[in-house]
């Protein structure tokens, strides 16, 4: 078990699209969870993508009870996605605060759409099925961009609420 080095936004890695992952409930895949898991929780992250620890997989952990650096935001259960898809449920998009443990010290607000289905599987190859809105739905949207190359602020369209987390946020 290890916690990892995340790349930051600068790195070339992070534009590059991921591999699917193709053997579920290896060792080797379960060992590179655990290291994403505590990886994560070191962080204070509310999810984590695969790239950002320097892996080409297709597999993204996220979720949380309470999340210091999101203290507004809902519950978003404990998942492991490998492989995702996602389909907006409907045009309607909102806007909402980021931040991304690649990008550290910065928040931007990013649009997003409200609600979505996604599916995948989950490290023992069982399937994924789920329709969500809101925070869940951002974060999924968040760390699949992270599959196909893309960072948050490059998502963004209002450079004017792009900057660092201590001044929007004071204590
Ligand atoms: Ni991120």
């Amino acid at each position: 078990m290890a916690i990892r080095e995340i790349l930051k936004m600068g790195d070339p890695f992070l534009l590059k699209k991921a591999d699917p992952v193709k053997q579920f409930n290896t060792a080797e895949l379960n060992q590179i969870i655990q290291d994403m898991i505590e990886t994560m929780e070191a962080n204070d992250g509310a999810g984590l993508a695969a790239p950002q620890i320097g892996l080409s997989m297709q597999l993204v952990i996220f979720g949380f009870q309470k999340n210091e650096r999101y203290p507004e935001a809902e519950t978003v259960p404990f998942t492991i996605l490998i492989n995702p898809k996602i389909k907006p449920l409907g045009d309607e998009k909102e806007n909402g605060w980021e931040g991304c443990l690649s990008v550290p010290g910065l928040r931007g607000v990013v649009p997003r759409y409200k609600k979505i289905n996604y599916q995948g599987y989950d490290q023992f190859g069982k399937k994924i099925n789920r329709d969500v809105e809101g925070f869940h739905a951002r974060v999924v949207q968040h760390e699949c961009d992270h599959l196909l190359g893309i960072l948050y602020p490059m998502r963004i369209e209002d450079l004017s609420m792009f900057g660092f987390h201590d001044v929007i946020f004071p204590e």
